[in-house]
C-alpha cells in the first residue's frame, strides 16, 4: 500500500449562511440536532482526520444523512470545508484557483455520482466520451476509449442511445464508465453500484476488484450496504451523524467495533463468509526443521507436542504427529522425513474464506496449516479459532 494520496485534516462543515459563527457550537459538543434547532444549521461533518492511501479502495459508511456524500464533495473540493484542510498528493486544494481547479478535477479525480449526472443531449458515447475532451487526444481516439469502456461495463450496442433510453442502471453503467475512462489515479465513487440489481452489482463488484488490481487506481467507495464494503474495501470508514466513528480494514470492524452503532452494522454479517483465513488463524505453533524421523520425535518430546509442521528451505513439507513417528522409528528412524511419513492434512490458503474451510478444520482434530502462494507456512487454523470467531458476539 502506497504513500498517503488525501489527507483529511480536522475538517469541519456547518451548512448555513453562518457556519463560521456558529462553529464554536459544533467543537463545544452540541449535538446535531441542538445546532440545527438553536441555529438552523446542519452539522455536515465534525473533526474528521484521515488518510487515503495510494491504490487502496476505501470505503465509507453510515446511515443515511451521516455525511458520506458531503465528505467525499470535499475531495475534489465540490463543497468547501468550514474548517480544516484537504491536502491530495501533498497540495492544500483551497490554494487552487478556478483554473487550477477544473484541471484537478479532470486529470486527479473522476467521480461516480450518486444520482448519474449524465448530460440528457449528448450520446451514451459521447457522455463517456465527456470527460476526455481536456485530454491532449484526437477525437477518434476518445472515442475508441469510450467504445472500449462500455464494452467493459456492459453497454456495447447503446452507444448512440439518449440516457433517458437507459434503465437506471444501465445510466449508472454509463457514469461509471464515464468516470473510468479518464486517466485519473483517484475514482471518487458515490453510492456507484447502489441502482443495480444484485446480479449485476456483484459483478460490478468483482470488475472494479480487478481493474483496482490492473491500474492501481485509489477508489473512494460510498456504500451503504456493509456486505459490498467488506467485499471491496482494504479499509472502512464508518460515519455518525458527521463524525468518524472508526477506521480499519474489514476484519478490525467486524472483530472489533468501536462502539453499538458500528456493533449494529455488523451484527447481520455472515462473519463465515466475510471473513478470511489470515484474519482468523493464529501464529504456527509448532515448526520442525530437521532432518530425519528421529531427529522429529526427539524435538517433538522434548517439546511435549502431539503434531508438529514440518517446515525446510523449501517451504512447508507436512504435518507431523508424534505417535505415527514412534511407530516409523521402530523400522527406520534414520531416514528421511519425506511425503509418507506426513500426516493427511490438509492445508488452507491464507485468502480462503472462512466458509469454504470450515468443514476440513471440523473434521481435523490437529491445526490446518495455512501455506500460501509460495508455499510457506503463514500460520495455523483450529477448529477452536473458527468455533470461536463464528459463535463469539462482537468484542468490544
Ligand atoms: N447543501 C446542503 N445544505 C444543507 N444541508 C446539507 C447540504 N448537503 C447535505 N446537508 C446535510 O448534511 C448532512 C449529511 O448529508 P449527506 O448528503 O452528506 O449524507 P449521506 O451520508 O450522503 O446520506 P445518504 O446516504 O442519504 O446519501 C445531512 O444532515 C444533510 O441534510
Ligand atoms: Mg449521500
Amino acid at each position: 500500500m502506497g504513500s498517503p494520496v488525501i489527507e483529511i485534516q480536522s475538517l469541519y462543515k456547518l451548512f448555513g449562511e453562518h457556519a463560521k459563527q456558529h462553529l464554536a457550537r459544533v467543537k463545544a459538543g452540541d449535538s446535531k440536532e441542538e445546532i440545527l434547532s438553536a441555529t438552523g444549521h446542519t452539522l455536515g461533518l465534525k473533526d474528521i482526520n484521515l488518510s487515503i492511501n495510494a491504490g487502496e479502495i476505501f470505503v465509507i459508511m453510515g446511515l443515511s444523512g451521516s455525511g458520506k456524500s458531503t465528505l467525499i464533495r470535499h475531495f475534489n473540493r465540490l463543497i468547501d470545508p468550514t474548517e480544516g484542510k484537504v491536502v491530495v498528493e501533498g497540495q492544500d486544494i483551497m490554494t487552487l484557483n478556478a483554473r487550477q481547479l477544473r484541471s484537478f478535477r479532470q486529470r486527479k479525480m473522476s467521480m461516480v455520482f450518486q444520482r448519474f449526472g449524465l448530460l440528457p443531449h449528448y450520446t451514451v458515447l459521447d457522455n463517456v466520451a465527456f470527460g476526455l475532451e481536456a485530454q491532449s487526444q484526437s477525437k477518434q481516439q476518445r472515442l475508441a476509449s469510450a467504445r472500449q469502456w462500455l464494452e467493459t461495463v456492459g453497454l456495447s450496442g447503446y452507444e448512440d442511445q439518449y440516457p433517458a433510453q437507459l434503465s437506471g442502471g444501465q445510466q449508472q453503467r454509463v457514469g461509471l464508465a464515464r468516470a473510468l475512462c479518464t486517466d485519473a489515479e483517484i475514482l471518487l465513487m458515490d453510492e456507484a453500484f447502489s441502482a443495480l440489481d444484485p446480479l449485476i452489482r456483484s459483478e460490478m463488484q468483482d470488475q472494479l476488484i480487478e481493474l483496482q488490481g490492473q491500474l492501481k487506481k485509489t477508489i473512494v467507495f460510498i456504500t451503504h450496504d456493509l456486505d459490498e464494503a467488506l467485499r471491496i474495501g482494504d479499509r472502512i470508514a464508518i460515519l455518525r451523524d458527521g463524525e468518524l466513528v472508526q477506521v480499519g480494514a474489514p476484519a478490525d470492524i467486524l472483530l472489533h467495533p468501536a462502539d453499538d452503532y458500528v456493533e449494529k452494522f455488523v451484527r447481520d454479517v455472515n462473519r463465515a463468509r466475510a471473513l478470511t483465513v489470515n484474519t482468523v488463524m493464529q501464529p504456527a505453533q509448532h515448526r520442525i526443521s530437521v532432518n530425519t524421523i528421529n531427529e522429529a520425535l526427539a524435538q517433538m518430546r522434548t517439546r511435549q507436542v502431539d503434531y508438529a509442521f514440518y517446515v525446510n528451505e523449501q517451504g512447508y513439507q507436512g504435518a507431523l504427529s508424534q505417535q505415527r513417528l514412534a511407530t516409523l522409528a521402530q523400522h527406520d528412524g534414520s531416514a528421511e522425513l519425506a511425503n509418507d511419513h506426513y500426516e493427511e492434512a490438509v492445508i488452507v490458503s491464507p485468502d480462503a474464506v472462512l466458509e469454504e474451510v470450515i468443514p476440513q478444520t471440523l473434521e481435523q482434530s490437529m491445526p490446518l496449516a495455512v501455506v500460501d502462494d509460495e508455499g510457506q507456512l503463514t500460520g495455523q487454523l483450529s477448529r477452536d479459532d473458527v468455533v470461536q470467531v463464528l459463535s463469539r458476539s462482537a468484542v468490544k
